[in-house]
């Protein structure tokens, strides 16, 4: 086996990983996100702040970018993680981001580092998203 480690073990590492890099000099909150494509590959990304705060990205949109830089466009699973003590939530506009390359049913895991996990759906983030059927005229 090529691999070791489950698909699942493997995305959490990935964001576990990944995390590390966070460049978060303002926030000092570090978050790791992993994204698993139907090709099976694993794309990662972290939050990195500016000193114009509005300017900082977060770990999904990191991850989102390199899925889709690599050619990809559908997301089939999800991994957060950060140093908190409850699992945290992707915040809104990433929930769109991800509703974009996700469907409803996709889970999305939200973890802490020492362990803690909670798994939602991508619907259960964001119910009645908007999409683009809600621009059809028709
Ligand atoms: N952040 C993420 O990267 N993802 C989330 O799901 C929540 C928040 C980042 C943005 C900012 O760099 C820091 O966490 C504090 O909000």
């Amino acid at each position: 086996m090529s691999n070791p480690l489950s698909g699942f073990a493997e995305l959490a590492a990935a964001a576990r990983a990944v995390r590390e890099n966070a460049y978060v000099p303002y926030s000092h909150f570090k978050v790791g996100a992993a994204l698993r494509a139907p090709s099976g590959a694993v794309y990662v990304g972290c939050n990195v702040e500016n000193v114009a705060y509005p300017e900082g990205t977060c770990a999904e949109a990191g991850a989102i970018a390199a899925l889709v830089a690599a050619g990809e466009t559908e997301i089939v699973a999800a991994y957060v993680i950060a140093d908190s003590a409850h699992p945290v939530p992707p915040c809104g506009g990433c929930r769109q981001k991800l509703f974009e390359f996700a469907r409803g049913d996709v889970e999305v895991t939200m973890a802490t580092v020492d362990g803690g996990q909670e798994t939602v759906t991508v619907a259960d983030l964001l119910p009645g998203a908007f999409g683009s059927a809600h621009m059809d005229r028709t």
